[in-house]
């Protein structure tokens, strides 16, 4: 073995040693920081109530996105962008390993619509992930409470909410699909 490749191995060695207390740092971190979101968003990001979302295994580059969208005010939310611009890049990371590392739930619901719902999920789940657990930018929409999914969906429709792909597939659905699609999507 020449010299390179055992200062290689060696930094190697180190960088794996080091990623283990980082990541559990921030975890730490994440969690007490969270302290301040669970009388809405619920222990461990589990909300007892439609009109806060669940934060619980929701993708880590998802919640980073949608924590600095309401910073900036790119998303616009009365509630949501004072806590928001009081969160360091630090407290945005953190929050988001805390929460995406939290075991997922489910919001249940009427399960006739939410058969209905089924039957149009497929051409959201090529960007949501297949079994709607998200992926990265794409949010997880497993188990999530139907309400704000539908209020979510409205808000595309209208422009209230801007995202490129969602604004243009919202406008396309009717309101029975966006009853339907999140009573099946909060099943699950
Ligand atoms: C007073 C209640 C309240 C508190 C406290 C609160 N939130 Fe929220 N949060 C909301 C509401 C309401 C929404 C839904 C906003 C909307 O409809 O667009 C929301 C939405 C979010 C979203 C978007 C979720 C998604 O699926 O797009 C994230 C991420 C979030 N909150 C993170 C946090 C974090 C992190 C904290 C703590 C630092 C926190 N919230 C504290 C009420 C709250
Ligand atoms: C081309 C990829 C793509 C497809 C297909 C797609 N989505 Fe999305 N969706 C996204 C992205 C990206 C976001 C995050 C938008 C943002 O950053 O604000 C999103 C966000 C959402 C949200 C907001 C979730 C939250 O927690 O606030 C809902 C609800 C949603 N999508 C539902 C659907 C439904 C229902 C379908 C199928 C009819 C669908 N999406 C198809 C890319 C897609």
């Amino acid at each position: 073995m020449n010299f390179f490749k055992i200062s290689l191995s060696v930094s190697l060695l180190l960088t794996c040693s080091w990623v283990a207390p980082v990541i559990a740092a921030e975890l730490a971190a994440g969690e007490q920081k969270a302290a301040t979101c669970l009388g809405c968003h619920g222990s461990k990001g589990k909300s007892n109530s439609p009109q806060w979302p669940n934060l619980a295994a929701q993708q880590s580059a998802y919640l980073v996105n949608q924590l600095n969208a309401f910073k900036t005010g790119a998303r616009s939310n009365p509630v949501m962008q004072p806590i928001a611009a009081n969160l360091s890049d630090d407290d945005i990371n953190n929050l988001a390993a805390y929460f995406s590392g939290q075991p997922p739930v489910s919001a249940g619901g009427d399960t006739a619509l939410a058969e209905s719902g089924k039957a149009k999920a497929a051409m959201c789940l090529g960007c949501h992930g297949t079994s709607a657990g998200g992926n990265g930018q794409f949010p997880r929409l497993a188990g999530q409470h139907p309400e704000y999914l539908v209020n979510q969906l409205n808000s595309f429709k209208e422009g209230t909410r801007k995202s490129g792909p969602m604004q243009a597939i919202a406008g396309g659905l009717s309101a029975e699909d966006i009853k339907a699609l999140s009573a099946y999507f909060g099943s699950l």
